[in-house]
C-alpha cells in the first residue's frame, strides 16, 4: 500500500502491456462458446457433465448490469500484474509473481454471528447459489492510482439475506485466510498482524454496489486478484475491497479493520472516496488511471455518490472520509 509515485507508475507501464479491448471482448466471446461446446462434448462422450455449481463457463455468461461503467476498461495484463495483496509480497508485481501455487479451492466460507440461519459452505456451491452478474467498476486506491476492471460476482446483500440477520447486527466483518503454508508473509509474520480484516456497516453490506466478486475478465479471479471470492466497495479506498475471504460475521459492534487499526489517522474506517479530504500525508484530489498518462480528478465517492451519498447524511464530509 504504499506511495507509490504517478511518475514511476506511468514509467513502469509500457503501451506493448495494454491488451486491446476488441482482443479481450474476443477472448470473452470464445471463452464462452467453448465452455458450451465442452458442456457439448462432455454430453456426447458420456463424461459426466460438470455440476452447475462448478460451470466456469458461467463466469463468461455474466448478466450486464445497469451498475457498470462504459469507460474504457483497464488492460488485464495490468489488472493482473500491478497488484496489492500483502500476503504475497509488497511490491506490485509480487502477487503475481508468488500466487502461482496459491490453492483457492477446497475453500470453504462462513457466514456467522448475528445471523438466524449460519452458513458454511464450498465456495462452488455458494458462488452456485446466486446468479452471476458483469460490474464493471473504477477501483480507486488511496496510492493515488485506479482501474476500471470487469469483475463478475453477486450482491453481498443476497448472501447476508440468505444468512437471516437478526435484529442486533449492524455490522459485517471480513477476514482473509490464515495460512502460514498458502501466504509467504504469514510465515516470515512481516508487514501487518495477520491474518487481513475489513468490515462494514450493515447498511452498506446490503447495497445495490457491493459484490462479493468471484470472476473479473468473463473468467475465475486470478490468485492475486483475491481468488477464491473477494469484495468489492467501488464507492470507497481499494483497501476496503477484502481479498480472498473466509469469514463474514455479523456483529452488534463495530468490528477491527486492518489498517484503521494499523495506522487511524491515516487509514480512517469508513474510507470513503473523498477528494477534499487527505488521510494519508499526501493529497487524494487526483489520481492516476493505470495506462494513461495524465492526471484525473477524484470524484466523492469515487462518482458513486447517486447510489451511497444517502448512507453518509450524519458524517462531516469536510472532515470525515
Ligand atoms: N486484501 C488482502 N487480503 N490483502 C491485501 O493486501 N490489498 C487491498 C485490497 N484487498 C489487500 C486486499 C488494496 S490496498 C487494494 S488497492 C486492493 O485490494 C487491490 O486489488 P487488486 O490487486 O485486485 O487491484
Amino acid at each position: 500500500m504504499k506511495r507509490t509515485l504517478a511518475s514511476r507508475l506511468n514509467a513502469e507501464i509500457v503501451p506493448s502491456e495494454i491488451t486491446d479491448r476488441d482482443v479481450y471482448l474476443n477472448r470473452r466471446q470464445f471463452l464462452a462458446s467453448a465452455g458450451g461446446a465442452a458442456a457439448g462434448a462432455a454430453l456426447l462422450l458420456g463424461a459426466p457433465a460438470l455440476s452447475w455449481s462448478q460451470d466456469r463457463s458461467r463466469f463468461a455468461n455474466a448478466a450486464p448490469s445497469p451498475y457498470s461503467t462504459g469507460e474504457e476498461q483497464t488492460a488485464f495484463e495490468q489488472a493482473t500484474t500491478y497488484n496489492n495483496f500483502w500476503e504475497f509480497g509488497k511490491q506490485k508485481w509480487e502477487p503475481a509473481q508468488n500466487s502461482g501455487d496459491f490453492e483457492p479451492r477446497p475453500w470453504t466460507v462462513t457466514v456467522s454471528g448475528e445471523v438466524g440461519a449460519p452458513l458454511t459452505l464450498d465456495v462452488d456451491d455458494l458462488i452456485g447459489r446466486f446468479s452471476l452478474e458483469e460490474r464493471i467498476y473504477r477501483l480507486r486506491c488511496v496510492e493515488g492510482w485506479s482501474m476500471v476492471i470487469p469483475w463478475v460476482g453477486f450482491p453481498l446483500s443476497e448472501m447476508i439475506k440468505a444468512a437471516e440477520p437478526t435484529s442486533k447486527a449492524k455490522f459485517v466483518h471480513f477476514v482473509t485466510l490464515y495460512s502460514k503454508e498458502q501466504f509467504p508473509a504469514h510465515r516470515s509474520n512481516a508487514y501487518l498482524p495477520w491474518p487481513y480484516e475489513e468490515a462494514l456497516r450493515l447498511d452498506e453490506a446490503m447495497n445495490e454496489l457491493t459484490v462479493m466478486a468471484a470472476g473479473m475478465y468473463g473468467q475465475e479471479l486470478t490468485n492475486q486478484n483475491g481468488a477464491p471470492l473477494r469484495l468489492l466497495v467501488p464507492w470507497k479506498y481499494g483497501f476496503k475491497s477484502i481479498k480472498s475471504i473466509v469469514s463474514i460475521e455479523l456483529t452488534e459492534d463495530q468490528p477491527k479493520a486492518t489498517w484503521n487499526a494499523a495506522n487511524p489517522r491515516w487509514y480512517g474506517w469508513y474510507s470513503n472516496v473523498n477528494p477534499r479530504v487527505n488521510p494519508v500525508p499526501y493529497s487524494q484530489a487526483t489520481e492516476t488511471r493505470i495506462g494513461e498518462n495524465r492526471r484525473r480528478r477524484t470524484e466523492l465517492f469515487n462518482g458513486y455518490g447517486e447510489y451511497v451519498a444517502h448512507l453518509y447524511e450524519d458524517l462531516d464530509l469536510r472532515r470525515n472520509y
